[in-house]
């Protein structure tokens, strides 16, 4: 089930429904610079990311913001685009430019960042190997390549780090391999399993990305994260932290290896209802204690919207311990290991990018 792309970078992994025709034949920008569309990257909540190249043949991302991107966002973006500019790293998706559309179509804004061209993301990836093999099972990563794909995403959100940013959107489709790789989808194994033939990521989509507040001042709380992926202080109503990716990152890892969410609730007619159901089920799943200080510090903040008396009705051996409801395998321990060490609810004891990084499961990739 070899899947190779014949056209051009990115072409076989285009959302499903795109229509061709209704394309531009081009993205003209106010500087006259021309853009040649070839297809489309994907499409975001509030951007559509086409593949295109300029006259010279060079491909590039050019991601074209809807009116749902606010002001604000875009600029937030750029920031991290230019800080990244200053000190790239290999992880992370680098501008090429920052310009104005000079026809932007109904709907859009006539901003445009055109971006280095990387190829499907780990989300992509996964839909298409669960498709290959008739949607009922969910393929996985092997072990060692959540362990490279790990590896790679906490030496890029290390780095944004260094550069005081919060990227706030980690999730599978915001980790892109960095060309058009190969897969296979091996199902021969009880539980179906990718291998890929190139592991290189790069992270993208700094849309929702922040910087750091200055030395001193406290963050200011805000709701962020896709909520699968929110880590429990972001729940509970207290300010994001450099801890707060770890959490994602974490979570993005056992994902790899389910094939699917590890953590994800969908029971309740209200947002707020979501959010109580899912963050039990984070608490149950990972039978975890909240420390009385944490609870003291969201009390006191006033923006935590759960409730949170489930606590002293729990049933303290309710052991539906992580490690033992999700490893297929004795032998799968390692990854299991360094989740438990990574998924800690209280951002104070979590690790930080750099001690994960020196983790025995990372540290020798
Ligand atoms: N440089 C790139 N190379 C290849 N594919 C890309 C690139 N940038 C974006 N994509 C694809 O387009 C999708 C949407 O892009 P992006 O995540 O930047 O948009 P967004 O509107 O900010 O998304 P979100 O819904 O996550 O907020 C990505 O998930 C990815 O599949
Ligand atoms: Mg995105």
């Amino acid at each position: 089930m070899q899947q190779d792309d014949q056209q051009s970078p990115g072409y076989d992994y285009e959302p499903p429904g795109v229509d061709h025709r209704a394309l531009p034949v081009s993205v003209q920008l106010t500087n006259y610079e021309e853009y040649f569309l070839r297809g489309v990257f994907g499409q975001g909540g509030s951007s559509v990311v086409f593949r295109v190249r300029d006259r010279n043949g060079h491909q590039y991302a050019a991601k074209v913001l809807t009116e749902k991107a606010s002001r604000h966002s875009i600029q937030r973006e750029l920031e991290t685009y230019q800080r990244i500019a200053q000190n790239p790293h290999i992880n992370l998706l680098t501008l090429h430019l920052s310009e104005k559309l000079l026809n932007p179509s109904p709907g859009y804004r006539d901003d445009v960042f055109i971006t280095e061209a990387c190829g499907p993301s780990i989300k992509d990836i996964m839909m298409r190997a669960k498709r290959d093999i008739g949607n009922v099972q969910s393929p996985t990563f092997s072990i060692n390549a959540i362990k490279s794909i790990g590896r790679q995403v906490g030496e890029a959100l290390f780095h944004l780090e260094k550069l005081k940013i919060y990227h706030l959107d980690i999730k599978s489709a915001n980790v892109t391999f960095m060309s058009t790789v190969k897969y296979d989808v091996d199902t021969n194994l009880a539980q179906p399993s990718i291998t890929m033939n190139d592991l290189q990521i790069k992270l993208i989509d700094y849309g929702n990305s922040l910087p750091h507040s200055t030395p001193g001042i406290p963050e200011i709380y805000k709701l962020v994260q896709p909520q699968n992926l929110r880590a429990p202080e972001i729940f509970m109503g207290i300010p994001h932290s450099e801890k707060t990716d770890v959490w994602s990152m974490g979570y993005l890892m056992g994902q790899m290896y389910l094939g699917k969410s590890i953590f994800m609730s969908r029971t309740g007619a209200t947002q707020i209802e979501i959010q109580q159901s899912q963050f039990e089920l984070i608490v149950n799943r990972m039978n975890a204690t909240i420390p009385e200080e944490m609870i003291e510090v969201s009390r006191q903040g006033r923006k935590c919207t759960l409730d949170l008396n489930f606590l002293t009705n729990r049933d303290g051996n309710n052991h539906q311990d992580f490690s033992l409801n999700l490893m297929r395998d004795m032998s799968d321990f390692p990854l299991f290991e360094f989740l438990l060490f990574v998924l800690v609810f209280n951002p104070v004891e979590r690790p930080s990018f750099e001690e994960l990084l020196n983790h025995k499961f990372l540290a020798n990739c």
